[in-house]
């Protein structure tokens, strides 16, 4: 028996979508009356929100679970969330006895009894799937900061042979459009300028008479909002009405993420993408038509069991063919029953780090180029945080390049620049005009 934590901690890992869960997670506890501690081992209640996407990740979670016990011996309750919790459920109560609560990411509005049952000495697991959405239980938005994450479709039914996510996040469920406005004007009002879009596969979003690109062009009217991203998409789900809505749309940010993985038919079959490096190539060709300068992203792994030589030339090839401004990339991690793990072939652990090198640098030449052709432009910031110097800030442009800038504006700001000089990972620039509003 312990008291009721009067204070939260919540630390996320993985992707955009756990941190938007993250933060509805704090913020059902902030409507219980817990405050945040910024400090994880002062916190009555430490909720880590956990990836289960590689091995790293995954093991991570324990890890960071066994840093929680505290120099007297004691702890704060710990909830294990996210995709590992999803993945090991009860299991994870037997790897760890300081886990306390275990809750999957379609479950986590159940937290607050969660938390009391702990509390009480119990250690539940919730790893259901309801059919009744979480969104619906979950208190008003109340986040302020400028640029917002705003999850409308979530899980996935593709099935990559590789990967956790359809296992960990479920079948694949769009949000009602309805749903997605009142939370973006919430948004909106509370003072987010971008908005994020965020899904598993977030062009498969569908109300059943409309797609993506709808739902995008009915957020672009809402008053406030002035820039629209979304991400991740999945080449399949690649409608010509999205493509479109990128030369249409003004609101709509000229960036398109877009993971292909491999450039080699051979292995793109074996992962079940259902898609082949020429359709991939087709698709961002199609997007460029619609939208000149628009910058492309991808996600790709190296040594995928039976790559070979010529196969991960093969992805090399696709990476000069696309010019991508911006890249994950991962070596591949054998993920517990999915299928790639039992697939014969496996490359040894010094090839994937050799390929992942190559692939690296051939990224880092067309995303130092990206940026150099920047150089001498003029282009408008969102700014989101401050600088290391005094004086400095550092905002976004429309390619999500970082840009350092000495500006009196403020965080939420838009400012017209001109870059000056391109690093690997960033632009300097100086203000265009006096201060735009
Ligand atoms: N839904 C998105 C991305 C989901 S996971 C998509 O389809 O592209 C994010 C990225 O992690 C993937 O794009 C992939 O590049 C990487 N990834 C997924 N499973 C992996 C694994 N088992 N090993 C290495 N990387 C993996
Ligand atoms: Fe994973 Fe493939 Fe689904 Fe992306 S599309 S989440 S990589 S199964
Ligand atoms: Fe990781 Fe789950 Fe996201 S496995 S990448 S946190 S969907």
């Amino acid at each position: 028996m312990t008291d009721l934590p009067k204070t939260y901690h919540v630390k996320s890992f993985g992707c955009q979508m756990n941190v938007y869960d993250g933060e509805r997670m704090a913020e059902l506890l902030g409507a219980q009356g817990m405050t945040a501690t910024a400090d994880a081992s002062a916190a009555d209640l430490v909720v880590l929100n956990t990836c289960h996407i590689r091995e790293k990740a995954a093991d991570r979670a324990y890890s960071d679970v066994g840093r929680l016990r505290r120099d007297d011996g004691s702890k704060p309750l710990i909830a294990l969330a996210g995709c590992v919790a999803q993945a090991e459920g009860e299991e994870a109560k037997r790897r760890s006895k300081m886990i306390d609560m275990v809750v999957g990411p379609q479950a986590y509005h159940r937290l607050p009894e969660m938390v009391a049952a702990a509390a009480s000495g119990q250690r539940p697991v919730d790893t259901d799937m309801p059919a009744i959405s979480k969104f619906d239980a979950l208190p008003a938005r109340r986040r302020t900061g400028p640029s917002a994450f705003l999850t409308v479709q979530e899980g996935c039914d593709k099935f990559c042979t590789y990967c956790v996510v359809p296992y960990t996040r479920g079948a694949e469920i769009s949000r009602p459009a309805s749903d997605i406005i009142a939370e973006a004007e919430a948004l909106a009002i509370s003072g987010a300028r971008e908005i994020t879009l965020l899904g598993q596969n977030v062009n498969a979003w569908s109300d059943g008479s409309s797609g993506l690109d709808t739902l995008i062009r009915r957020i672009a009217r809402i008053s406030g909002v002035e820039r629209i991203r979304y991400m991740t998409s999945h080449p399949t789900d690649m409608t010509e009405a999205l493509i479109t809505a990128h030369g249409e749309v003004p609101e709509l940010m000229p960036y398109l993420h877009l993971p292909v993985q491999a450039g080699s038919d051979r292995i793109l079959k074996a992962m079940n993408r259902s898609h082949t490096a020429a359709s991939y190539v087709s698709i961002i060709e199609q997007a460029r038509r619609a939208r000149a300068d628009i910058a492309i992203s991808g996600d790709f792994i190296v040594g995928f069991p039976g790559e070979t030589e010529e196969d991960f030339e093969a992805t090399l090839s696709i990476i000069d063919k696309v010019r991508y401004a911006a890249a994950y990339s991962f070596k591949y991690s054998p993920r517990p029953g999915t299928p790639a793990a039992s697939m014969p072939d496996q490359v040894p652990p010094q090839v994937m780090d050799e390929r992942l090198q190559r692939l690296q640098a051939r990224l880092a030449v067309h995303s130092l180029a990206f940026n150099q052709a920047t150089v001498g432009k003029a282009t408008r910031i969102l700014i989101d945080r401050k600088g290391r110097l005094p004086g400095q800030m550092i905002g976004k442009t429309p390619w999500l390049q970082s840009v350092f800038v000495e500006t009196s504006a403020a965080i939420g700001e838009m400012v017209d620049v001109v870059t000056t000089a391109a690093l690997p990972n960033s632009l300097a620039g100086v203000l265009a005009t006096a201060k735009a509003a």
